[in-house]
């Protein structure tokens, strides 16, 4: 292209839609710009499922037996997905304590449509919603598109508070669209909702009519005791979202929406409107690879995944300074720091860059103007123990030199 041709585009991008400055930063290249030239750094950043236990034979299979019947089945079709999928999708909800029909799922890809498929039919610019403090990034990806305004409020170790919900509910003057909520393993902190909070949540839903939009992508991988039931299980009015990335691999790109009844057309129309169905191959293939084979591969992932975050809590446990606290996340694939009050894990980020190590700093897991800044996220799914291990000790040197250089200071 001419450097005038480039010139005219410019000038086209410069009268681009407002909701596309939401598009500028990545919130991954930061941490990731500063480990660049450093081959060796260990990287806790990374949230994907390990590739290790990706079960590529059995989709090799799986994919053969799509493609076997694909005669006939590779036009235009299916806008609610695949049905065969969609019935081993309903008993699969079962260990969440789901019970719908058929008609009741639509398949999507991945959850994060689900996220953009609900703020597509709810959210005009300037509505309010309410988000977990910290909430998960993809998902204010997708909100700030739409140019929402964020109410924020605060979790602690059983989930979101629902006491400073109400309160914040009584001060608002404008009723909130949804609430956006993680209940089980949470992205970023690994909490999940007591059975407590869970009922006075739904108690909240009913008096409050909040709609609710519950994510639950980690709801099967608990490593301990399971979750309290997803919030669907007993309250229509919530939209329940599931995926198949963290069980099967995120790269198929399958995950489905559960909303109550009377939003699902209107949904379907949605989802026509954006990519007019999902894949009918990849929506076969997943069926195919998990009929007879998913809870055998689920039991395994657990104690998988389970033994990384064992590595990692043993490795904090040994080489931390004192000050530094965490969780202990009974599923999922996140352990949450918090760091003395005053002291930012975005400047530590730096020091730690320099020891060989980098995780996502808390910070960018709220919106913009709501932040705590003494905060951060490691992932244990993506990295072998041995990693996790030195990667623990690295940590543990760099957060003793940060905070002894910010006692001289
Ligand atoms: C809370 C949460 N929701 C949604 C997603 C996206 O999942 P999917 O691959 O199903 O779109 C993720 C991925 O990390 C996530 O952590």
């Amino acid at each position: 292209m001419s450097q005038q041709e480039l010139s005219l585009v410019g000038k086209h991008l410069q009268s681009r839609a407002t909701r596309s400055h939401s598009f500028e930063s990545s919130p991954w290249s930061e941490a990731l710009d500063l480990i660049r030239d450093r081959p060796d750094a260990i990287y806790f950043g990374d949230g994907a499922p390990a590739t290790e236990v990706q079960p590529i034979a059995r989709l090799q299979e799986a994919a053969l037996k799509a493609w076997a019947d694909a005669s006939g089945n590779l036009g235009y079709g299916e806008l609610a997905g695949y049905a065969p999928l969609r019935e081993l999708i309903l008993e699969r909800m079962q260990v969440r304590g789901i019970r719908a029909g058929a008609g009741d799922i639509m398949v999507t890809n991945g959850s994060q449509q689900g996220i953009d498929l609900i703020a597509r039919l709810m959210l005009d610019p300037g509505d309010p919603i309410l988000v977990e403090g910290p909430t998960y990034i993809g998902a204010m990806q997708t909100f700030d598109a739409y140019e929402i305004d964020y109410v924020v409020i605060p979790m602690d170790d059983e989930g979101i508070d629902v006491a400073a919900l109400d309160a914040r509910l009584d001060a608002m003057d404008r009723k909130p669209k949804l609430l956006y909520t993680i209940p089980a393993f949470q992205n970023p902190t690994g909490t999940s909702i007591s059975l407590a909070r869970r009922e006075a949540l739904l108690d909240l839903a009913e008096r409050r009519h909040l709609l609710i939009l519950e994510d639950d992508p980690y709801g099967e991988l608990w490593y301990g005791s399971p979750p309290a039931p997803a919030l669907r299980a007993d309250h229509p009015a919530v939209v329940y979202l599931g995926s198949f990335s963290k069980t099967i691999a995120p790269g198929l790109r399958v995950g489905w929406m559960v909303p109550p009844p009377e939003m699902m057309d209107l949904l379907a129309m949605a989802k026509e409107a954006t990519d007019i169905h999902s894949n009918r191959i990849a929506t076969r293939t997943v069926y195919h690879a998990a009929e007879g084979f998913l809870d055998g591969h689920v039991a395994m992932l657990r104690e998988f995944y389970g033994a990384r975050r064992d590595v990692l809590i043993e490795g904090l446990t040994a080489s931390m300074p004192p000050e530094i606290e965490w969780n202990v996340p009974d599923g999922g694939f996140f352990i949450w720091l918090r760091l003395p009050e005053a002291v930012s894990a975005n400047e530590m980020l730096v020091t730690a860059a320099r020891h060989d190590v980098a995780y996502l700093p808390g910070s960018w897991f709220y919106p913009l103007g709501d932040v705590r800044t003494n905060e951060l996220r490691l992932s244990f799914s993506s990295l072998p123990v041995d990693r996790i291990r030195e990667g623990a000790k690295r940590l543990g040197h760099a957060a003793t030199d940060f905070l002894r250089n910010e006692e001289c200071s």
